[in-house]
């Protein structure tokens, strides 16, 4: 206790931080100082974040517009009034730093009911909302201890990813994010249920908009993730390596101002469909917008709306569009121009960071529209230069071409492990730079967040001039219970002391063939793959066929280089997240050796032929006429070659028509094993060369059940 009473500290006196006091409190660096320092800094981001997060709520005009929904997709505030409070005492919990609840009624309404990330599917039950006092009265005591937590839990420096003091962060941080999504959903609501306030006052400064430009950003590589140790706090997502070599492109100089994007909205371009994406297209039929969502237009004026006011229309402030308005545009102006124009990918976006040389500070105002440093709005799109462009980063988000998707090396955090992976779908595109309002760890350069494509924040967009794209890293995680129990079967881990069985069979491959030419080898069933490739690293080209594209798709995805990635059940809907890749398990030299392609075992293209090797593996008892893959087989074997059998005869109807059996059942009142009918089958061309072997393998189904099977594997040499 000794240690944990000297870094107890007194609740820290604003005058201790009155350098700061103007300014919005910046993400703190965990790793400097003292204990007591750091208890001191987090007081302070936590209070204040608390605070300003209420104060936005006073912008609401009655008690009514707690209660509405501002759009039909997302909770009504009063649900974010609770929530960030109730994700304190629910993060705390798993951390161990607290024992019990503050108040279940509330943390079970208050708990997430949207996912988070995917900003859609809005569960619709219903809910008895309480008022605002009460939830105000419970937010109060969910202060009283978070403050009493960063008073006077135990503190055990560093602060990091495995620290239960992450939970405190990682608590403040979702706040901060919360505090820009629910300016959007104000400022989505009626403007009768908000009302001006002095701490959320916009810019009025509007002016002519620039003429815009391309300018050339040189080329050169980009380095992205970050380590553990970085002393300032990150969601999972910004973990982990990735490095590329970006091209010379050209960027517009400025983002896209309303008065650039009204040239779009008066060319008929919100009723032009051959400009939209095929899903913009679905989402302009759906929504038939025809100017940006902030615009309205009456009496032939064009107004704005901000968070709680409506002005005549700043046409040099950024137009705020989704990515699907944003990308027409482009699509647009490519038409006008023939330049290839289209967004930034995320690699393009650090790029210009990187030559923008921009600098964050934690005691003078940003020289940018961003931590609610300046105003609470937009402002003109040549207010802030960054070296030889205009808002680089803040003003509005900047929408990405890129999807989300995890660097290497990811992995999710225990108290947390839905932030980021519900994302990794392919539909949702990275926005980078932040907003007017983002602050904490939204303003550093490591920030990712990622948001549906049709989804509305103060986001908006600057142009490129670059060649076509290059295929984004995958991103999407396998969930189907069969293919990732098979994923795992074929790359990942090893239970119970049984092999690999992939490897096995190969292994046990290797030493039958002897000196027998190895050159083409023919891996027929084989799932996943992984057999395919560790054939490849005795033969000089291995084919590899499924007559599943799913199955085979693993395998080509790691042939590409890319990682495999997978959940796993551990109990129920509870899952682990698992990835990999040839590199790892040191096969990655030979995947120019395999080809995958799909076919049907019992109806073989005819150039699939001349090969030194065979290897079926578990597949005659899932094949539908197994004599009739048995029976010609050996057109497909040179002479002197050899097929390797394994299966754990499992004969099953839902596979095998009962009469297409070949063996395991009663002949002429007889047992007839299936090794009589593989006998009887294959005598005519092969020999067999030694008795039958068993292999065992393992399956595993949840983290406390398996299937446990044995194999039985035969070799078969061709003699005519
Ligand atoms: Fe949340």
């Amino acid at each position: 206790m000794n240690s944990i009473n000297n870094t107890l500290c007194k609740k820290p006196h604003l005058d201790d931080f009155s350098t700061h006091q103007s300014l919005f409190t910046r993400t703190p660096n965990l790793r400097e100082g003292s204990a007591l320092a750091l208890r001191q800094r987090l007081h302070e981001y936590f209070v204040t974040t608390f605070d300003r997060y209420e104060s936005l709520f006073e912008t609401l005009a009655c008690e009514e517009a707690y209660y509405e929904k501002s759009i039909p997709l997302r909770h009504p505030l009063i649900f974010y009034f609770g929530h960030t409070a109730t994700f304190f005492v629910n993060k705390l919990l798993l951390a161990r730093m607290i024992e019990k609840r503050i108040n279940p009624r509330f943390e079970s309404i208050f708990a997430v009911g949207v996912d988070e990330m995917s900003w859609d599917d809005l569960n619709d039950a219903h809910y008895r909302w309480p008022t605002p006092l009460e939830v105000k009265a419970y937010r109060d005591q969910v202060r009283t201890l978070v403050v009493n937590l960063i008073e006077t839990a135990p503190l055990q420096l560093p602060v990091d990813w495995n620290n239960p003091w992450w939970a405190i962060i990682m608590g403040i941080e979702h706040e901060r994010i919360h505090l820009e999504t629910s300016s959007v959903l104000i400022r989505q609501h009626k403007l009768a249920y908000v009302k001006s306030h002095p701490q959320w006052k916009p810019s009025y400064e509007t002016s002519c908009a620039p003429q815009n430009e391309l300018l050339n950003v040189a080329q050169g590589e980009v380095v992205l993730g970050k380590e553990k140790s970085n002393p300032y706090y990150g969601w999972d997502n910004e973990y982990g390596t990735h490095k590329a070599q970006v091209k010379e492109f050209q960027a517009s100089k400025f983002l896209v101002s309303n008065q650039e994007f009204l040239t779009f909205v008066e060319a008929e371009g919100y009723r032009s469909k051959q400009f939209w994406e095929e899903e913009g297209q679905a989402w302009l039929s759906f929504t038939k917008a025809q100017h940006p969502t902030f615009w309205h237009l009456r009496k032939g004026k064009w107004f704005l709306r901000l968070m709680t006011e409506e002005v005549s229309m700043p046409w040099d402030w950024p137009a705020e569009v989704n990515y699907h308005e944003a990308k027409a545009f482009c699509n647009w102006k490519k038409s006008l121009t023939g330049l290839s124009v289209r967004l930034p990918t995320e690699d393009e976006w650090y790029r210009l960071y990187d030559v923008s040389n921009l600098k964050n500070s934690s005691t003078q105002k940003i020289n940018a529209n961003l931590h609610l440093d300046h105003h609470a709005s937009s402002c003109s799109v040549n207010k802030f230069s960054h070296g030889d462009f205009y808002d680089v980063a803040g003003n509005v988000w900047q929408w990405t071409e890129t999807p989300i998707y995890p660097f290497e090396g990811f992995d999710v955090h225990t108290i947390y492990d839905d932030f980021t992976t519900p994302t990794f779908d392919e539909r949702h595109n990275l926005i980078k730079g932040g907003s007017w309002i983002s602050c904490g760890n939204e303003t550093l350069r490591e920030a990712r967040y990622a948001f549906r494509r049709h989804f509305f924040q103060h986001a908006g967009f600057r142009y490129v001039v670059s060649e076509e794209l290059k295929p984004v890293p995958g991103s999407h995680y396998e969930t189907d219970k069969l293919l990732s129990e098979y994923a795992e079967f074929h790359y990942g881990d090893e239970y119970f002391g049984v092999a690999n069985f992939p490897k096995s069979l190969v292994e046990c491959a290797i030493e039958m063939m002897g000196d027998r030419p190895k050159a083409r080898a023919l891996d027929i069933g084989c799932a996943s793959g992984r057999a395919t490739f560790e054939l490849a690293t005795h033969f000089d080209s291995v084919t590899g066929i499924d007559f599943s594209a799913r199955f085979i798709g693993q395998g080509v995805l790691l042939a590409n280089g890319e990682t495999l990635r997978y959940t796993l059940t551990e109990e129920g809907e509870l899952v682990q997240y698992k990835s990999r890749s040839l590199a790892d398990l040191n096969l990655q030299a030979v995947k120019d050796k395999v080809e995958f392609f799909q076919g049907d075992a019992c109806n073989l293209k005819p150039q699939l032929t001349g090969y030194d090797f065979i290897l079926a593996a578990n597949l005659i008892d899932r094949l539908y006429n197994p004599a009739k893959f048995l029976n010609s087989i050996h057109e497909r074997l040179n002479i002197g070659g050899v097929l390797m059998l394994s299966s754990p005869y499992t004969w099953l109807t839902d596979h095998t028509p009962r009469e297409d059996w070949i063996g395991g059942l009663k002949k002429d009142g007889e047992s007839f094993t299936t090794f009589d009918g593989l006998k009887m089958l294959l005598g005519e061309h092969f020999k067999l060369l030694q008795q039958p072997i068993e292999v065992p393998f393992v399956i595993r189904e949840t983290k406390r059940k398996f299937q446990h099977t044995l194999s039985e594997v035969t070799f078969w040499e061709r003699i005519k």
